[in-house]
């Protein structure tokens, strides 16, 4: 497939505070990396996927992509994460073939973003042969204070936006991005830049907050129940 999609699932979850590592946290009885991994195999355009987990987790993320992905005509690897984030999809991206066009990169922890999403930004990377973000905006009013705990100033929040995953780009100026990069980056787009990468802006989805804490895993249950038809 031209298009390779890499799911992080390598981290613990220390904020979330589970024995398991955050991406095998059930979520109304199916786990975030499953959640994750059944949209990227909704999309419609066939992937070449690469699921990154926890040494430990392997066989069971084997498992997951196993039996949700079973006789589809996507392939699917896993492979071992790396100790932050980057280096975690380092490794993914390592592992996708040479021929992908485009890449996205997305959290297992952004366990209901919905494919809309994914195909969103997609699209964009092709048209506009940049990286691509998905943003919300920032509705709280954002202060800025000092060591001491003195506001400062406000920030003007029209300016800003809050970044989710899945992230995009051209697959080979991503690679030469990931491979040049000297610093460690929060997120792709940072990588990107960094290597002197235009980025581009797409909208979105309420669903595509990470889920980090107990209460972020509450919401996303309520959310389910409250959605289910
Ligand atoms: N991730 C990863 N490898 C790492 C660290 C993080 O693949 N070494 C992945 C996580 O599995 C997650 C995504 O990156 O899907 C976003 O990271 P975050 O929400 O910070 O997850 P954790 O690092 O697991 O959580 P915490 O920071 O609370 O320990
Ligand atoms: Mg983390």
């Amino acid at each position: 497939p031209s298009l390779g999609i890499v799911i992080v699932a390598a981290g613990s979850g220390t904020r979330l505070g589970h024995p398991e590592p955050k991406a095998f946290v059930a979520l109304a009885g199916r786990s975030l990396l499953e959640r994750s991994l059944a949209t990227v195999l909704s999309l419609a355009e066939p992937a070449s996927v690469v699921i990154v987990a926890p040494t430990s987790h392997g066989q069971q993320a084997r498992d997951i992509a196993q039996r949700i992905g079973g006789a589809v005509r996507d392939h699917i690897q896993v492979v071992d994460g790396g100790a932050t984030r980057q280096a975690s999809v380092a490794r993914g991206i390592a592992a996708l073939p040479t021929e992908c066009d485009a890449v996205l990169v997305h959290d297992a922890a952004r366990a209901l973003q919905p494919v809309a999403v994914f195909e969103r930004v997609l699209a964009r990377v092709r048209e506009a042969g940049a990286g691509v973000i998905p943003v919300m905006p920032v509705i709280d009013t954002i202060a800025r204070r000092d060591a001491e705990g003195r506001v400062v100033g406000q920030v003007d929040r029209s300016e800003l936006a809050a970044v989710q995953t899945p992230q995009g780009f051209p697959a080979a100026a991503y690679r030469a991005a990931l491979e040049s990069a000297t610093a460690e980056h929060t997120d792709d787009a940072g990588v990107f830049a960094a290597a002197g990468g235009e980025i581009v802006a797409v909208d979105g989805d309420a669903h595509g907050f990470k889920i980090t804490t107990p209460w972020d895993l509450r919401r996303a249950e309520l959310l389910l129940e409250s959605e289910r038809p």
